[in-house]
């Protein structure tokens, strides 16, 4: 068998000198777009390390102050709160308190950072029920999803009170974002975001983050979020936030999820985010803490993937120390 030689097209050329790549490039990674996701938890003396997400902290009042401030100075562009609070309850009551842990982190934050970064909240009950689910329950334990929106929009209140830019809807209740956007709308706050997380996936790659909020949770999330055999559903999930006012849209986690996140990139009029979560994360740093993939060239391309795929922003673990290799590489 003869090969045919490749003759006048030579694909080789453009990838001959990193100039060459560098112009040819299709995609490129900006700190602008990108969004760390970060932790607060109530009562903390000294930040806490994370065994499952080496380089991420439980911080304190004030050492998340620090890290909003070093995210500025990183040029990224938001941060996603999430509270971790002493006390829990059946209803998640400290998520509408107006003292309540992650309240008083926006507020902080925003004392800290004003308008230098996207001040962003995550509005689901997760992290301050006591049995772990992102609703109320009914008496025979199922997630409540009506009583679970009155919940919802009282916390988004109490984060647009605190001063929250933008409120992250991470529950997966069937109309919350047409019941948040009203409750800040009718309360004069019509200037606060609404991210959706339109298609967000039971997945197992949330698993390092349960440790990271404490979470309470045994069992699932099967009832609310998506199966992860579903692709078309994401289409449906979104047009539904959309309808219902949704700001931007979400799609969750990112790398295994990419074929909805291209789909969903291709027809969303609204600005389009993904989140590399805590398990993409995890499965990284563990990798490379065994010398098996190169961690500087493997974070920088697992978020590229994300990028290519179609998502508008980011949001990773990784926010602030890849802004900074960027920068570098200016
Ligand atoms: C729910 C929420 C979760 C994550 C973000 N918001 C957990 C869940 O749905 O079980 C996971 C993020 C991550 O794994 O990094 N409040």
């Amino acid at each position: 068998m003869t090969i045919p030689a490749p003759g006048r097209i030579r694909p080789r050329r453009l990838r001959r000198t990193p100039a060459l790549r560098r112009l040819a490039a299709q995609t490129r990674l900006h700190p602008a777009d990108l969004v760390l996701p970060v932790f607060v938890r109530e009562g903390l003396d000294e930040p806490r390390p994370l065994t499952s997400m080496p380089g991420v902290l439980q911080h304190t009042r004030d050492s998340l102050r620090h890290e909003a401030a070093r995210a500025v100075e990183a040029g990224i562009g938001g941060i996603m709160l999430f509270g971790v609070p002493a006390h829990r309850d059946a209803v998640g009551s400290g998520a509408t308190d107006p003292d309540g842990i992650l309240n008083v982190a926006v507020r902080d934050v925003v004392a800290e950072v004003g308008d230098a970064l996207v001040v962003q909240a995550d509005l689901c009950l997760d992290e301050f029920t006591d049995h772990g689910h992102c609703g109320v329950l009914t008496p025979s334990g199922v997630v409540d999803n009506d009583a679970t929106l009155e919940r919802y929009a009282a916390m988004a209140l109490a984060q647009a009170e605190a001063g929250a830019h933008l409120v992250g809807l991470s529950g997966m209740m069937d109309g919350q974002t047409g019941v948040v956007r009203d409750a800040l709308d009718a309360a004069g706050h019509h200037d606060v975001a609404v991210l959706a997380y339109a298609a967000k996936y039971a997945s197992a790659f949330y698993g390092p983050f349960r440790e990271a909020v404490e979470s309470q949770l045994e069992g699932d999330r099967r009832t609310y979020q998506m199966d992860p055999a579903n692709r078309r559903e994401a289409a449906r999930e979104v047009a539904i936030d959309v309808a219902e006012g949704a700001d931007v849209v979400m799609v969750k986690p990112a790398m295994s999820y990419l074929d909805v996140l291209a789909d969903v990139a291709a027809s969303s009029p609204v600005p389009v985010w993904a989140y590399q979560v805590s398990g993409e994360y995890a499965m990284i740093e563990a990798a490379a803490a065994r010398g098996w993939i190169a961690r500087r060239s493997a974070v920088t391309e697992s978020v590229l993937s994300i990028r290519r795929a179609g998502a508008d922003a980011i949001l990773t673990y990784w926010a602030t120390e890849l802004a900074g290799w960027l920068a570098e590489e200016q």
